[in-house]
């Protein structure tokens, strides 16, 4: 068999809990997989991305795997050219570290709060540090719930550039959008026009990826 590149590996990755991690995994990888096929691991033992995918009665565009399967599903008929990682809020765990040493992108999604902020001091020393081992690694903060037009989304923006670690110039806005399609099982690029607002701000987020 010849051989195939090598998958291109974002991580949605905070330590801290419930700052979008989950939803935006999926969501992104919905709009990965309009360029090519895409696999999403889920690698937090709550399940919530396996249990997104089965609330949609597997029509998501993207193949969702538990950790344990994901080797065995990327050799399968995949063959992802992306690959996704659903990190737990943790970056301690073996498996968090593990992955550190093989990603191209770490997205550190954080909501546009100070509380979120001072408790990613540690992720950043992290990535720092992964960063010093192996320069090709990217990592970005990107902010998540965003108030549009907010004047504390701009402040957060200059408060992230303090940490050392680049701040995604899109952001993520908060949407109830987001909220029902997890609730239906379904992506925003799946909505049609009512998701089209949702899914071109992760178009953005993409494109800064990839470029
Ligand atoms: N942009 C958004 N607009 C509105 N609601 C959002 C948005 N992003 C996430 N949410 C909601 O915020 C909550 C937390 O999101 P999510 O589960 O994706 O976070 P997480 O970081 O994966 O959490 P955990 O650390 O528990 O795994 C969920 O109820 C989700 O629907
Ligand atoms: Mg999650």
């Amino acid at each position: 068999m010849a051989d195939r590149p090598a998958p291109f590996q974002l991580a949605l990755l905070n330590h801290k809990g419930g700052t979008g991690k989950t939803t935006l995994a999926i969501n992104l990888a919905a709009g990965l997989a309009q360029r090519a096929p895409t696999l999403l691991v889920d690698l937090d033992a709550q399940g919530s991305a396996l249990q997104w995918a089965a609330q949609g009665g597997g029509k998501l565009p993207m193949r969702v795997s538990a950790a344990l399967e994901a080797e065995a599903a990327l050799v399968a008929d995949v063959h992802p050219a992306f690959v996704v990682w659903d990190c737990p809020p943790s970056s301690d765990q073996p498996q968090v570290l593990a992955l550190l040493a093989k990603l191209d992108w770490v997205l550190v999604p954080v909501l546009p709060s100070p509380v979120d902020l001072w408790a990613s001091w540690h992720l950043v020393r992290l990535l720092q540090q992964a960063r010093a081992n192996r320069p090709a690694l990217r990592a970005a903060f990107v902010i998540n719930q965003a108030e549009p037009d907010s004047a504390l989304t701009a402040a957060m923006h200059e408060a992230l550039h303090e940490f050392g670690l680049p701040v995604l110039q899109s952001v993520v806005r908060r949407r109830a959008l987001y909220r029902s399609a997890a609730l239906g099982g379904q992506t925003v690029q799946m909505l049609g026009r009512r998701g089209a607002a949702a899914a071109a701000e992760l178009e953005a987020v993409i494109e800064a990826i990839l470029k």
